[in-house]
């Protein structure tokens, strides 16, 4: 593809934060910017560097502003450098990120990652009186995907999103405003991806979408499939060759069908486990959070995938301190942990976003303190959570894909210890002289520790 001689190219390197749909988005940026010269680098060897933002809490976005200041710092001493900054936070921040950092040279959106082609010629132009361009493009209906490659980081799972953005507008979040509206993509390009990355080796396909049940809604009928639905996506996916495995993430929990429960059931590679953000265990504040569901009907999703799906895993979130919770409300979410066994849970305390509904309930907003408080022991209870259900696993056999080999050293009382992951997304270790990267090999479940399993191989 490439016409550059090797002396030619130029270096790229992108800083991810934030979730897996941005890992992705690297990926498909660096396979663009590999078709116009730009190979991927260390951070101290490029000539682009950019950041690929997240902004779900202040937390997030700060880390990419004090990111932007190590590279403005660079550009001081090496004034080639042209700088990036692409992601949540550029989409929410707009040009207003040109005009506060004199140092940053390229803006570009979530929507826009397909017309880099043309924003990367705009950066390089050379004009008449040697300025250097400095860019911004930010859209709010996202350009078509193009075919382009895409550079995959290294290892056994490879990320495939099936739908991006979100209509569902919770009060405390920034993702509807930083990556629009929902939009799927047809089952036959995502089959084809697939196809791909099993052939390139993979062993693990993670779909990705902010809210997988959604997946399909603003699509036309399929000639093929009919109306496309998540259900019939992971019948489809289940069905290809290979020796590999299917997660998805995330779903929503009424949004999950009868016919999704009832597919995972009886699919060969799609693994037991559903990532099912609750946010809150008390009605008022669920209703408040404008989450379309109240605790008994969560509890009941929960139930009922439980009773059909043997060993199934089932995570969630949780925000602990959003604006006008009180001590009886948070313990509401305590309990719901406990009551409805929850597996491992991602805990925030509550960061006010600006644009969002709640973010100007400054008059409710929760002392800092008491914020950190509670979410000390939202995490204690998700901890002896995770300890309760890696107990549970003792004496169980699990299939382990191996994605690690740990060094054989005194930390590891000089044993060659290996460490995957079960179907149900369980961190297990054992020791073995044979297990290799991307081997799926049975292990029986001798000990629980509170983030991981230790077994023993089944030969
Ligand atoms: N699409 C998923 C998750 C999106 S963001 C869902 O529907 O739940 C990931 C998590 O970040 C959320 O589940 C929520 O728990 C957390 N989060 C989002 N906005 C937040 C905020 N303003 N403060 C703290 N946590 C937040
Ligand atoms: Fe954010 Fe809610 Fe959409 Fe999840 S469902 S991305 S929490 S608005
Ligand atoms: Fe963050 Fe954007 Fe993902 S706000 S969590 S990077 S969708």
């Amino acid at each position: 593809m490439n016409t550059l001689t090797k002396n030619a190219l130029k270096n790229v390197y992108i800083e991810t934060l934030g979730c897996q749909m941005n890992k992705s988005d690297t990926e498909r940026i660096l396979g663009i910017l590999s078709h116009f010269g730009y190979q991927k680098s260390e951070e101290e060897k490029a000539d682009l560097v950019i950041v690929n933002t997240c902004s779900i809490r202040k937390l997030s976005e700060d880390k990419a502003y004090s990111k932007l200041g190590v590279w403005g710092k660079m550009k001081e001493s090496n004034p080639n450098l042209r700088i990036g900054i692409c992601g949540c936070v550029a989409q929410q921040e707009k040009e207003n990120l040109l005009k506060k950092f004199s140092y940053i040279d390229l803006v570009f959106g979530t929507h826009n990652i397909y017309e880099l082609p043309e924003l990367i010629k705009d950066l390089e132009k050379e004009n008449p009186d040697g300025i250097k361009n400095r860019i911004c493009a930010i859209r709010d209906i996202a350009t078509p995907e193009k075919e382009f490659d895409i550079i995959r980081s290294k290892g056994i799972n490879a990320w495939l999103p099936i739908m991006e953005g979100c209509n569902n507008f919770c009060t405390y979040c920034i993702v509807p405003y930083t990556r629009g509206r929902e939009r799927s993509r047809d089952i036959e390009t995502i089959l084809n991806e697939a196809k791909k990355i099993i052939k390139e080796g993979y062993k693990e396909i993670t779909l990705l979408g902010q809210n997988v049940d959604s997946y399909g809604k603003n699509l036309p009928d399929d000639p093929k499939y009919g109306k496309p639905t998540f259900a019939k996506l992971l019948a489809e996916l289940d069905k290809l060759d290979g020796n590999f495995r299917i997660r998805f993430t995330t779903s929503y929990p009424t949004d999950i069908t009868d016919e999704v429960v009832e597919t995972v059931k009886n699919a060969k590679k799609i693994c037991e486990c559903f990532h099912i953000p609750m946010q809150s265990g008390n009605d008022r504040i669920l209703k408040t959070m404008n989450r379309r569901y109240n605790r008994a009907q969560y509890s009941e999703i929960v139930n009922k995938i439980r009773k059909e799906i043997k060993d199934v895993t089932i995570t969630s979130d949780f925000i602990a301190g959003f604006p006008s919770e009180t001590e009886d409300e948070f313990k509401d979410t305590i309990s719901a942990i406990k009551e409805l066994n929850l597996d491992y849970s991602n805990t925030a305390s509550y960061s006010p976003r600006p644009i969002t509904p709640a973010g100007k309930m400054t008059d409710k907003f929760i002392d800092k303190n008491e914020k950190k408080r509670r979410l000390a022991i939202l995490n204690d209870t998700v901890k002896e959570a995770s300890k309760k259900s890696n107990i549970n696993s003792i004496g169980k056999t699990y299939e382990v894909l191996v994605e690690k080999i740990k060094e054989d050293d005194e930390k590891n009382e000089n044993k060659r210890i290996v460490e995957g992951r079960s179907r149900n997304n369980k961190v297990v270790h054992f020791e073995s002289q044979t297990a290799q990267i991307g081997d799926f090999i049975n292990v029986q479940i001798k000990e629980a520790l509170t983030w991981c399993l230790k077994g023993e191989e089944i030969k």
